[in-house]
C-alpha cells in the first residue's frame, strides 16, 4: 500500500509522463504473452516465425501463425488497464504512450497518440512497392495476402533483427527524457532496444514505476515495484 500510495504521490505531481507497455498489459484481454507461463515462445520458435529470414523461407507458415493471432487478438476487448491510460492521457499535459503491443488494443480503447515500436498486426507492407496499408480481414482468405499492386504482402510488425520504424525510437527517448514518471507496464524488459528506455529515464531522473505481475530483467532499477494484475492496479493507480 505504501508504494501504492508513493506512486500515486509521484503521479499526481507529474506534469510530463511517459509510458512503456508490454504483452502483460494485454492478458487480462486473453491475448497471450511470449515469455509468460503460457507464453507465445514456449509453443513456437521466434526464429522460425518472427524474423525476416523466415518469412523468405516459407512465407505461408508464418502467414498462418499471424492469422491464427490475428484471430485470437480480434476476439479481445481493452480491459481496464487500457482504459486507465485514456484516462491518464486526459490529465496530463505532457504524455505519451511507448508501446512494444502490436495487437491494437490501446486504439480500441483510445488512446491518442501512441508510438508503436513494433508495429501493428493489422497493418501489412508490400514486398514489391512497399506500400503500408491497414487490413482487418480475420481469417485472412488467401495466403499469403498480397498487395493491390500484385506483390506479397508481409506482417506489418517488427520481426527479430529488424531495425524500429524510422525515427521512433528517438521519440521515444525525447518523450522519456521529458517526463518525470516513467511507467513500466507488463514487460519482461528481455528485448532491446524498447527495453533501454527504462535505463534512459533513469538517466534523465525520472521516477521508474514497475507494474508487472513478477520480478523483471530490469526491477532493480525500479524507484517503485507494483507487483500484481495491470488490470487491477492501474485503476487505483490512476
Ligand atoms: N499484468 C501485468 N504484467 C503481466 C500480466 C498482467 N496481468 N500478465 C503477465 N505480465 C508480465 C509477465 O510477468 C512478463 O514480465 O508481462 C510480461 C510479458 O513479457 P513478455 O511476454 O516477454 O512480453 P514483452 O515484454 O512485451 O515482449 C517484448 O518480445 O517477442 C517479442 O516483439 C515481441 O513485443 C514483444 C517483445
Amino acid at each position: 500500500m505504501a508504494d501504492l500510495q508513493q506512486a500515486k504521490e509521484w503521479l499526481q505531481q507529474a506534469t510530463g509522463v511517459a509510458v512503456l507497455t508490454g504483452a502483460g498489459i494485454s492478458a487480462e484481454s486473453g491475448v497471450p504473452t511470449f515469455r509468460g507461463t503460457d507464453g507465445l515462445w514456449k509453443d513456437y520458435k521466434p526464429e522460425d516465425l518472427a524474423t525476416p529470414e523466415a518469412f523468405l523461407k516459407d512465407p505461408r507458415l508464418v502467414w498462418e501463425w499471424y492469422d491464427w493471432r490475428r484471430g485470437l487478438i480480434a476476439k479481445a476487448k481493452p480491459n481496464a488497464a487500457h482504459r486507465a491510460l485514456v484516462q491518464l492521457e486526459t490529465r496530463k499535459r505532457g504524455f505519451t504512450l511507448i508501446t512494444q503491443n502490436v495487437d491494437g488494443l490501446h486504439d480500441q480503447a483510445g488512446s491518442g497518440k501512441i508510438l508503436k515500436l513494433h508495429g501493428d498486426i493489422w497493418r501489412m507492407r508490400c514486398l514489391e512497392c512497399g506500400a503500408n496499408f491497414p487490413n482487418r480481414r480475420c481469417p485472412l482468405p488467401k495466403l499469403p495476402p498480397h498487395c493491390a499492386c500484385g506483390g506479397m504482402a508481409r506482417p506489418g510488425v517488427v520481426w527479430f533483427g529488424e531495425p524500429l520504424p524510422d525515427g521512433m525510437l528517438k521519440e521515444a527517448e525525447h518523450a522519456v527524457s521529458q517526463a518525470q514518471v516513467f511507467l513500466v507496464i507488463g514487460t519482461s524488459a528481455a528485448v532491446y532496444p524498447a527495453a533501454g528506455l527504462i535505463p534512459y529515464a533513469k538517466q534523465a531522473g525520472a521516477k521508474v514505476i514497475e507494474i508487472n505481475t513478477e520480478a523483471t530483467a530490469l526491477s532493480a532499477m525500479a524507484d517503485c515495484v507494483l507487483q500484481g494484475a495491470a488490470g487491477e492496479l492501474l485503476p487505483q493507480l490512476i
